[in-house]
Order: structure tokens, then C-alpha cells, then sequence
């Protein structure tokens, strides 16, 4: 077994999952970039082979069960370690439910959620045999509470923080430990990427990026600190700490902000 450290991070080649590889490397892992944009990803792997070798890239798509149990397992074979698996791939959707149509439940299902089931179940297995390993999943503050106008992207983050807290305390016996990431806003391209059903998306971006955006460096530290304590929710958001004060003393001055984030999303309806 090498004494270095593993780590998979899907997602790996933008934004959130991007930080954290390069955060990983700093921190001396041995960092595999799965991702489906293959040509960023070995930019990405060029850059953090600069000075050693530090990195490969693997293209995966996290919606095909084959391709992610393959990669995982060869990660494992090769290095007869995981240390670390971050299922981080995501998509953002904005739009009512109203509009919605199944092939887009189904798009963003498939990523956010089976991609993240995926992850899990076969990364959960060898960590399980080799006794150690972290699992991290990336969901969002709007895992956490209501997030009306993108009631399906919530939908997926709710679960996959069901998933991964629940899983957070059957796997401590094994050696396992598991987390969920809930991001807030964070300066990535996953706005402009968004699928916008019915929906105005500069009109939206430009509401978004109206709140305190935090670099994705900033939150790949607050996220490995968060790793490192062991966290079951890594929430890096004051806000969100302030929301679930709100949440749980004010329940209807909650609602009244919640109405005022659906009327607010809604005014970017295109018909
Ligand atoms: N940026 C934010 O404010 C924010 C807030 C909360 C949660 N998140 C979550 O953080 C995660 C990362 O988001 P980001 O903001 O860095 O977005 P991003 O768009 O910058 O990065 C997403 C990455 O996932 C990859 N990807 C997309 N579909 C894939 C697939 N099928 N298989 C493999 N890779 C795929 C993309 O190529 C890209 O590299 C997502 O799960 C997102 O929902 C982001």
C-alpha cells in the first residue's frame, strides 16, 4: 500500500471541485480529477503536475453506474487505497414546478442524485474492507430548507443530505466516515451552466449574484477543516446558521422570506 493519501473528487475540473483538488495536492494527495469535460480536466491535471506528479485525470460520467464503479474500483486496485471520495458532480435547474417536464426531473435526478448514490455505494464498499476512508458528498443550503422556483435541484440536495447523514452514523462503527457539503453561494460557473425552464437566466444570475458570493477556494478550506473534524453537515454559510435560527425560533418570519425568495425568482418567468 503507498503511504500517500487518495482521493477521487467527481465534479473535479470547475468550480467547488476543482479547489478542492488543488487544496488536496497542497495538502499532499494524490488527487484523481473524474470528470465528463475532458478537455479542461487535462489542463487541470497538466497544472497540478507542474512541479511533481500529483494528479491524473479520468473521464467519468457520474450517471453511468458502470463507469463510476470501474473508476473507483481501479483507483483502488492501483493505489490499494481510497482515502477520500468527494461526489461532488452537480447541475443547477432553475424553474416551477408548474413547468417541469419528467426528461428534466430526470436530468437533474440522474446527476445530483444516482450520481451521488453511485459514488457512495461502491466507494462505501472498499472503505468498508479497508477500514478507513472519508466520503463527502456535495449537496447545498437548499438540501437544507425550501428553495421555491428551483424545487427540483432541492429536491436532489435533500436527499443526498438523507443519504449522507444517515449513512454518517452507520458507517462510524466500520471506520468510515461521512459527510455532506452544504455551500451556500459560491462563485462558480454553475449559474450560467443552469437549465432555466420558463425562466430568464440572466434575470436570475443577476438576483443570485446579489448576495455575498464566497470564492471556491475559500470554501475548499472551510471544507477540509470540515473533513478533518469529521462533521456530518460541513454548512461553511453564517447565513445558513442564521436560517435555521430563524427556522426553528421564528417559523413565520421564515415564511414570509421564503415568499419574498419565490416572488423575487418568479418576477424572472418568462411567460
Ligand atoms: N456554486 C454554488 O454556489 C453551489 C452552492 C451549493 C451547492 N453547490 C454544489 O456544488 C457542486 C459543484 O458545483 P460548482 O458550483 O463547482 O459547479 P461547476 O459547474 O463549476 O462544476 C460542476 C462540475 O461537474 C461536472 N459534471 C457535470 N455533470 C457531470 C457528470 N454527469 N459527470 C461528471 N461530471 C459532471 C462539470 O463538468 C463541472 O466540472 C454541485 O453539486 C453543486 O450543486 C454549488
Amino acid at each position: 500500500m503507498t503511504m500517500r493519501k487518495v482521493a477521487i473528487v467527481t465534479g473535479g475540473v470547475s468550480g467547488i471541485g476543482k479547489a478542492i483538488c488543488k487544496e488536496l495536492v497542497d495538502r499532499h494527495v494524490f488527487v484523481f480529477i473524474a470528470d465528463i469535460n475532458k478537455q479542461d480536466g487535462h489542463l487541470l491535471e497538466a497544472e497540478l503536475n507542474k512541479d511533481a506528479l500529483n494528479a491524473r485525470f479520468v473521464e467519468l460520467n457520474v450517471t453511468d453506474y458502470k463507469s463510476v464503479e470501474h473508476v473507483i474500483t481501479n483507483v483502488y486496485k492501483e493505489f490499494q487505497r481510497l482515502d477520500y471520495l468527494f461526489n461532488n458532480a452537480g447541475m443547477a435547474m432553475y424553474g416551477e414546478i408548474y413547468d417541469m417536464s419528467i426528461d428534466k426531473w430526470q436530468d437533474i435526478v440522474d446527476i445530483n442524485l444516482w450520481g451521488v448514490v453511485y459514488g457512495t455505494q461502491v466507494g462505501y464498499q472498499i472503505m468498508k474492507e479497508q477500514g478507513f476512508g472519508h466520503i463527502i458528498n456535495t449537496s447545498s443550503a437548499a438540501g437544507l430548507g425550501p428553495s421555491p422556483i428551483s424545487a427540483a435541484y432541492s429536491t436532489t440536495k435533500h436527499a443526498v443530505v438523507g443519504l449522507t447523514t444517515s449513512l454518517h452514523y452507520e458507517a462510524e462503527e466500520y471506520g468510515v466516515k461521512v459527510s455532506t457539503l452544504c455551500p451556500t453561494f459560491v462563485d462558480t460557473p454553475i449559474f450560467d451552466k443552469a437549465t432555466a425552464i420558463n425562466i430568464d437566466k440572466t434575470a436570475m444570475s443577476k438576483q443570485l449574484k446579489k448576495q455575498k458570493m464566497m470564492s471556491p477556494q475559500q470554501l475548499a478550506k472551510i471544507a477540509l477543516a470540515g473533513v478533518h473534524k469529521n462533521k456530518p453537515i460541513i454548512c461553511p454559510m453564517p447565513m445558513r446558521k442564521t436560517m435555521d435560527i430563524v427556522f426553528t425560533l421564528f417559523p413565520s418570519l421564515h415564511r414570509v422570506l421564503m415568499r419574498m425568495v419565490c416572488k423575487v425568482s418568479r418576477n424572472a418567468r418568462l411567460t
